[in-house]
């Protein structure tokens, strides 16, 4: 039966996990997945999460099958998260929000209802794109092409080429964008770029598929759903991703949610009853236990302000071992200038390192990166980013 099955290749962010897991070398730093680290090197369980989890144990409620769209309380918390509390379409009953498996599961909810949709269209990603978009949307059966998006020689955005590449893009294309913090480059559009970008999609009548799965990171839960609700204002309709899985640092209970925007209610209604015959078919349910967390602490303004301060945290850690590791690489010889990182937002850094560079930072010093030369500034710290900066200046 499985003569011809080839062996397939490791997956270029999680494969590197698995690389780094078995290396026996002590002092080994992991900078390939999108984990944030506190500075002892911990995945940090939240005080916000702690509370919402021990009062659920406490009231050891039973574990029933949840509806196939998930929590409501869950859902509304994420969607007023994107789309602001008093969202008029909200109001109006044209959002709909299911739970999803993590930002992945919910842009593959999207991928699956997306290709019953629209059987003749393109997928656009950008160039370059978080390594999963071309897998994610090929599975689902589209055929996936790039928008320009990157410009090595700046370290910044190709907003010429991007454009040129959305408007030559025919009707009823559907457009992945990233509203926040971009993953792997760490380079977001500005807002006037952002109004640009989104006028191009309405005028052209593309599909905008937001993928936010880093919202908290950049400046603010609220600023970084600027470009989301600036999307909403032009009544666009459109698909958007989010994921708990960072900001909660709740990675392995697969929280994310799938919104759509549609243009009525009667059309919400329908495009969420074939949503749920997608998980059904898929997984059935959504699991019970982070989504619970997650809505709890969504729907209590002491638990909301309790995590609100918790990611700011994070984010004002990220912001510092930036600094840090640019002036700890001038420190250790490095003689490029690095000052770009501090310009990237998020928990990524495009590094401008080749593959090669990488594999020597690897094999030569213990620390892990994406082959793209993306590391994850926070998983850097202050016991390893000497070591980092060091091996980053030597393998230049
Ligand atoms: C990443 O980009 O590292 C994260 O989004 C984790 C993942 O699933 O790839």
């Amino acid at each position: 039966l499985f003569d011809s099955v080839e062996l397939a290749p490791r997956d270029p962010i999680l494969g590197l996990n698995e690389q780094y897991n078995a290396d026996t070398r002590p002092g080994k730093v992991n900078l390939g997945v999108g984990v944030y680290y506190d500075d002892q090197g911990r995945i940090p369980l939240l005080s916000a999460v702690r509370k919402a989890e021990t009062a659920r144990i406490e009231a050891a409620a039973a574990r029933g099958y949840l509806p196939i769209e998930g929590i409501a309380g869950y859902n509304a918390g994420a969607q007023a998260l994107l789309l602001g509390k008093d969202s008029a379409l909200a109001a109006a009953g044209r959002v709909l929000t299911t739970q999803a498996l993590g930002g992945t599961g919910a842009l593959k909810i999207g991928a699956d209802f997306l290709r019953q949709l629209l059987p003749a269209s393109k997928v656009l990603i950008s160039n370059p794109s978080w390594e999963n978009h071309r897998a994610l949307f090929e599975r689902a059966g589209f055929e996936v092409g790039t928008y320009g998006y990157y410009d090595a020689a700046t370290r910044g955005l190709d907003f010429d080429a991007m454009l040129a590449d959305l408007k030559a893009a025919p009707a009823k294309t559907v457009v992945v964008l990233h509203a926040c913090c971009h993953n792997p480059t760490g380079v977001d559009p500005t807002m006037d770029q952002w109004k640009q970008i989104a006028s191009v999609v309405k005028d052209n009548n593309l599909v905008p598929f937001l993928d936010i799965a880093y919202q908290g990171f950049g400046d603010g839960l609220t600023e970084d759903a600027a470009v989301v609700r600036m999307f909403a204002d032009l009544d666009l309709t459109m698909f958007i991703s989010s994921s708990f899985s960072k900001s909660f640092s709740l990675y392995g209970e697969r929280v994310g949610a799938l919104t759509v925007v549609a243009g009525s209610k009667d059309e919400a209604t329908r495009v969420l009853s074939q949503l749920k015959r997608v998980i059904r078919t898929n997984y059935s349910n959504p699991p019970t236990h982070g989504g619970t967390v997650v809505s709890t602490v969504l729907n209590s303004p002491e638990l909301f302000a309790m995590w609100e301060e918790e990611l700011a945290g994070m984010r004002d850690r990220i912001r510092l071992m930036r600094k840090q590791l640019v002036e700890k690489i001038q420190e250790h010889g490095g003689k490029q200038d690095f000052s770009f990182v501090l310009r990237q937002r998020g928990m990524f850094s495009y590094s401008g390192l080749t593959s090669a560079q990488v594999d020597r930072l690897r094999e030569e010093h213990g620390v892990y990166a994406v082959s793209s030369g993306r590391i994850c500034v926070a998983a850097l710290n202050s016991g390893n980013i000497d070591k980092v900066a060091a091996g980053i200046a030597a393998v230049l």
